[in-house]
């Protein structure tokens, strides 16, 4: 690509809006954690580890993602992860993250909410003091399991209702569709959650669909099976609900075949709020500047492209109107500057 592109891309401040914490875990930072644990691992070593990410699908990727948190006990576990994470994402220039987290894979096993929770935003606090980087916690749901283990976990959350800003659904998505959360996201909405849900991933445009009409999803994970439904993608369009694609996720997981098959140009075409996103950046080969650089140049993506789809990033965020003004307005100077 083009020098000047990829220093557009690299520098351009953008904000992520869908990264699963859990996601971010570096097979190093596990080796050091699992040892402290005085845990085994069923590697031997990183490389080992790195070898085994070879997923033909979502639940290949799941069932070693899920194994790989089974080392984070402690509340200096989660803030290290989340810090390494939030340092990652600063050097991609990263103003604003919206961070999901998975609490029911660590309370399934014992680990309170609360060290989960206390963990993750001791280390929000603290990379806001350190880097200026903004950010948000949305509490995802895993919806292998029942509404009832949601609705638990809900209330769980709620003394800490000041930490988390949305509540999402994540995990195995064929078979699993939204409508089997109705009443637990209406519950979220009452206590005043916003809503994302992960849904045309694998699945269906029929769930985005389920998404947006039964959980009232302002946001929506993935979304990319939209592409077949004209009438979703002017839903979308005309009702104004991000998408929050994930180029290289669905690359590693087999949704698409090739870079080239990811419907970004057609969404920006179609007027949709589009965002490009790493999902889960430790097991899928790139951080965020990672999947603009690789998607720009999969679909000859223009510089209005980049800077479009940066300016969705903030336009999608759960912030105040305040703050997204000032976030906006440095977009704008960066525009300016740039040379
Ligand atoms: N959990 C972590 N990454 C996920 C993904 N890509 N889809 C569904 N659930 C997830
Ligand atoms: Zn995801």
């Amino acid at each position: 690509m083009n020098e000047n592109l990829k220093r557009y891309i690299e520098l351009i401040p953008k904000a992520e809006l869908h990264v699963h914490i859990e996601g971010t875990f570096e097979p190093e930072l596990m080796f050091e954690i699992a040892q402290r644990n005085n845990i085994s691992l069923k590697y031997n070593s990183v490389e080992e580890l790195r070898d085994a990410y070879k997923f033909n699908n979502l639940q290949d990727f799941l069932d070693i993602y899920y194994s790989a948190a089974n080392v984070l006990l402690y509340e200096q576990d989660f803030y290290d992860l989340t810090m390494a994470y939030l340092r990652k994402a600063h050097a991609d220039n990263v103003i604003h993250t919206e961070i999901f987290f998975d609490p029911q894979t660590h309370t399934e096993r014992g680990v309170s909410f609360d060290t989960v929770i206390n963990g993750i935003t001791n280390a929000l606090k603290d990379a806001k003091t350190e880097f200026g980087i903004s950010s948000k916690l949305i509490m995802c749901f895993l919806r292998h399991l029942s509404e009832q283990s949601a609705m638990e976990t809900l209330k769980l959350a709620l003394p800490h209702k000041d930490k988390i800003v949305a509540v999402g659904l994540d995990s195995s998505e064929k078979g699993n569709p939204p409508s089997k959360f109705f009443n637990v996201f209406n519950q979220a909405r009452e206590e005043g959650f916003f809503v994302v849900a992960h849904a045309g991933e694998e699945g269906p445009a029929e769930y985005v669909w389920e998404a947006i009409d039964l959980l009232e999803a302002e946001r929506i994970d993935h979304g990319v099976s939209s592409v077949d439904d004209p009438d979703l993608m002017e839903e979308l369009r005309d009702r104004e609900i991000p998408l929050t694609v994930c180029p290289l996720s669905n690359l590693k997981l087999k949704v698409v075949e090739n870079l080239k098959d990811i419907p970004v140009k057609i969404f920006l075409e179609k007027g949709i709020l589009v965002t490009l996103n790493s999902d889960d950046p430790s097991y899928f080969g790139g951080y965020v500047n990672d999947n603009y650089l690789q998607t720009a140049e999969a679909l000859n993506l223009s510089r209005n492209d980049i800077y479009t789809m940066a300016k969705n990033s903030f336009l999608a965020s759960f912030i105040t109107e305040n703050e997204r003004s000032i976030f906006i307005e440095k977009l704008r100077e960066f525009e300016n500057s740039f040379v």
